[in-house]
């Protein structure tokens, strides 16, 4: 499992919480923001993105995800979602599929605007994860 030191979460909240000002959610107004930490230490953002035809919408981290693989890199360590739910809002289940392909234990950090902070790991989430390994 991966451990990030309280410097970098915060630096990584920091970035998806400023991120998330550009989140296009004219739909359902809730703005998602995320940022993913590289085991090297880069740092890649991502925003929902919504459709006039629904079900097109995809979520921050799903953008995130697919930003840092299309430069090349896949091993994620750990995410930071900012959302302005009450309460830290967890990953949707499909956002927690796609990531488990790249880190089945990574580190999720969800805050909201107001600091508030929880951090879990993937497994935790989605237990018992359909993976590759399945597929002989
Ligand atoms: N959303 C995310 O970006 N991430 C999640 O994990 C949950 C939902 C987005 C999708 C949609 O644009 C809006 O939040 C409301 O569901």
């Amino acid at each position: 499992m991966t451990v990030i030191n309280a410097e970098v979460k915060e630096r990584l909240v920091q970035i998806a919480g400023q991120v998330r000002e550009n989140a296009y959610a004219p739909y359902s107004n809730y703005r998602v923001g995320a940022a993913v930490l590289m085991a090297d230490g880069s740092i890649e953002t991502g925003i929902n993105v919504e459709n006039a035809s629904y079900g097109l919408s995809i979520c921050a981290e799903r953008v995130a995800f697919t930003t840092a693989v299309a430069k090349g890199k896949r091993n994620f360590a750990a995410i930071a979602v900012v959302t302005s739910s009450d309460e830290a809002a967890a990953p949707c289940g499909a956002c927690r599929q796609f990531m488990s392909e790249f880190n089945g234990e990574l580190l999720i950090i969800m805050s909201n605007e107001k600091g508030a902070s929880k951090t879990v790991t993937l497994d935790k989430l989605l237990p018992m994860q359909f993976d590759k390994s399945f597929l002989s």
